[in-house]
């Protein structure tokens, strides 16, 4: 198994704000695989979806995966928030490294992404519904494949990276 630090979760989860701020913590570079594919396609992701669909998109995320285990480690993963749906995926997310779930509320995704225009899965007459169904169908995957779960609804930034800084320290 590789030493990279995982985090996985649905969309508005803070993904990518974590990842940022705990690089500077374990002093780590960042990758995220939507920006990853994004860069290999030359397109965004919302384009991606339009153009080929979301099957071809989650085999460019298994894809993706495929090739961070082969060239990547000691790096810091975001991952797309629907990446875990994919059984397939679960045992390449083990080999890649420690899956940490942001587990977060389906209020404080709606919060945060209302309004918001670059997540194809959302853009639908009823968000609001859309994310509380698309969050209980994911859930139980999340957690399947996750080998720490990290409650971040409720929490700063800060506490957020403490925790995850602590199960790194006590791993070692
Ligand atoms: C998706 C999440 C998005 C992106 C795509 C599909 C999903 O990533 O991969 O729009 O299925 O949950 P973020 O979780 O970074 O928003």
């Amino acid at each position: 198994m590789k030493d990279n630090v995982i985090l996985t979760g649905f969309m508005g989860c803070g993904k990518t704000s974590v990842g940022i701020r705990l690089s500077y913590a374990l002093k780590r570079t960042i990758i995220d695989t939507d920006k990853w594919i994004e860069k290999k396609q030359g397109m965004v992701v919302s384009d991606i979806f339009a153009k080929y669909g979301e099957a071809a998109f989650r085999q460019m995320e298994t894809d993706c995966i495929k090739t961070l285990i082969a060239t990547q480690d000691h790096q810091i993963i975001s991952t797309g928030g629907g990446l875990p749906v994919r059984e397939e995926n679960h045992a390449l997310l083990k080999e890649l490294g420690r899956v940490y779930y942001l587990k977060v509320s389906p209020e404080v995704v709606y919060e945060r992404l209302k309004g918001d225009t670059t997540r194809p899965l959302l853009q639908s007459e009823d968000p609001q519904e859309r994310i509380r169904e698309l969050l209980s169908k994911r859930e139980p995957l999340y957690e399947k494949c996750a080998d720490s779960i990290i409650e971040v609804s409720n929490k700063s930034f800060d506490e957020i990276i403490e925790e995850i800084v602590q199960k790194e320290t006590d791993r070692k």
